[in-house]
């Protein structure tokens, strides 16, 4: 089983970027941590960071027949992105979606998401634990 952990705009500054939010563990930290997680669970984890829409619907285009699920953290496209909801539509990704923070207790304008209709399940609160957490969450939902 071949995981990949796709992060979006601005999660490269994680560690620095609000850390009342977001916390103080960096994204090579987190990477680690998820690839980590992989090898005990006897999966492949890989783990890619874009701040640009385009280079994410690529990578997504790219999964397809490479990977057997995506572990997504869209940012802020989550709630902007017809684009990235399309791609995993087009490629019938298997994505388990993720936030660190729990949007539903923010702002209005982070609690609709592109991303949730064609995910099938969403990790929302959890801070960066949650991407562990959603790698088994995906490996369930992959074994059936
Ligand atoms: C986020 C939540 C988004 O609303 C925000 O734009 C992010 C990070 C999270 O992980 O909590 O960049 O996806």
């Amino acid at each position: 089983t071949a995981i990949l952990v796709l992060n979006g705009p601005n999660l490269n500054l994680l560690g620095t970027r609000q850390p009342e939010v977001y916390g103080h563990t960096t994204l090579p930290d987190v990477e680690d941590l998820c690839r980590t997680h992989g090898k005990e669970r006897g999966v492949s984890v890989t783990c890619r960071q874009s701040n640009h829409e385009g280079e994410l619907v690529t990578w997504i285009h790219e999964a397809r027949g490479t990977f057997d699920g995506i572990v997504l953290n869209a940012g802020a496209y989550t709630h902007t992105s017809i684009a990235l909801m399309d791609a995993i539509k087009g490629t019938e990704a298997k994505v388990v979606e993720l936030h660190i923070s729990n949007v539903h207790a923010r702002e209005a304008f982070r609690h609709h998401s592109y991303i949730s209709p064609v995910a099938f399940g969403v990790m929302a609160g959890f801070g960066v634990k949650g991407y562990t957490l959603a790698i088994d969450a995906l490996i369930a939902h992959l074994e059936g």
